[in-house]
């Protein structure tokens, strides 16, 4: 495994990390969550990603469970704050008061004292950005993160933010991005790397898509996640018969280069040096060696010349679509 810096931290993080999404939150089996993790340490991946609302304080639960067996030197912990964690409307977003409250409660799930890095999970329009900013540096100044980072915040609300705080505030920025996916690299990416902020990046296998599993016009494999009505939430994202069928033009140019298809995908996210790690999913230990073995793989420009002629006009590059599409900045 080789490991990139963080941003402008001092945090050297695996290039393949493990997130917690649908899966950990009870989307597998614990024994099949436990097993993923301790996958991962022996693969040599240190950093973990989770949120607050991933299955509303479950996937935090079971890996403070699974985590805290680990001496706490041994991994760089990642969380989230924003998303909606009961039934009370007012439960979510990025106040001061939500945020001094989720921090504490995801460190009791997590069983730690601090995590390494404390992510806002999408950025709120409701709250003033200057009292947002000010709630997030308390988490730090109280030694509850040492970091902070976002998640799919578009370029103004990046901008504003630094605009506010300077390039020191966050290290990291966490939007979607792989092959299918490749808005981020028309202004985030460059904005970022200017100032000190590290992309990881969610879905880099395009949610298991890019393995090749799914074909066109062909019934989901069973046990895959889009064969489960809980796990197949973001489907649409990735799943059309576009990009299946685009998936399956990079079979052979995976197979010609001697390498399978998640390495591949997985190999072309991290050829970027903007990204600092490829945040994947997985539903089995195996899975996780297989994708940690995308780690330090080259890809030779005429190979990636062959991936964009395979891909066609499938890949979103459009910034203004998809997850980080919300506007709208408030002000004191
Ligand atoms: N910031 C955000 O808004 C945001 C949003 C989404 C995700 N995330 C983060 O990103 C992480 C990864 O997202 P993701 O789970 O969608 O990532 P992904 O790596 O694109 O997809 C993971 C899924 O693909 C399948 N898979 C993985 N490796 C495979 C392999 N070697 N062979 C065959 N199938 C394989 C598995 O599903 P099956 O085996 O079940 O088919 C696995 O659960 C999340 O856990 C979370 O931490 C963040």
């Amino acid at each position: 495994m080789r490991y990139r810096t963080l941003g402008s931290s001092d945090l050297e993080v695996s290039e393949i990390s493990l997130g917690s999404w649908l899966t950990y939150a009870g989307g597998i089996e614990a024994d099949q969550t436990r097993a993923c993790t301790e996958a991962a340490f022996e693969a040599g991946i240190n950093f973990f990603d989770t949120a607050n609302v991933y299955g509303r304080g479950a996937a935090e639960t079971a890996w403070g469970e699974i985590l805290s067996a680990h001496p706490r030197d041994s991994y760089i912990l990642a969380t989230k704050v924003w998303g909606r964690m009961s039934e009370d409307p007012a439960d979510q977003g990025l106040s001061p008061a939500q945020i001094a409250k989720q921090i504490d409660a995801s460190l009791t799930r997590l069983k730690t004292d601090h995590v390494d890095l404390y992510q806002a999970h999408r950025f709120d329009p409701a709250v003033p950005i200057e009292d947002t900013i000010e709630a997030l540096q308390k988490v730090v100044e109280q030694g509850k993160a040492r970091y902070l980072g976002f998640s799919e915040w578009t370029p103004e609300q990046i901008r504003a933010a630094i605009d506010i705080a300077g390039p020191d505030l966050f290290v990291s920025s966490q939007p979607q991005y792989s092959m299918l996916w490749q808005a981020p690299e028309a202004e985030v990416f460059g904005l970022s790397a200017a100032n000190g902020i590290s992309q990881i990046v969610w879905s880099p296998l395009a949610q298991g898509v890019l393995t090749g599993k799914y074909k066109p016009g062909q019934p989901v494999p069973e046990g895959s996640r889009f064969a489960s009505a809980d796990m197949a939430v973001s489907k649409d994202l990735v799943y059309s018969d576009a990009t299946l069928a685009a998936v399956q033009r990079l079979v052979p140019i995976a197979e010609q280069a001697g390498m399978s298809m998640p390495a591949l995908a997985l190999a072309w996210v991290l050829r970027r040096t903007e990204v600092a790690s490829a945040i994947t999913g997985a539903s089995r230990p195996e899975q996780v060696h297989s994708n940690a073995a995308a780690s330090g793989i080259e890809l030779p420009d005429d190979l990636l010349t062959a991936v964009d002629e395979a891909l066609g006009d499938v890949p979103v590059t459009e910034p203004t679509l998809g997850p980080n599409a919300k506007t709208g900045i408030t002000h004191r």
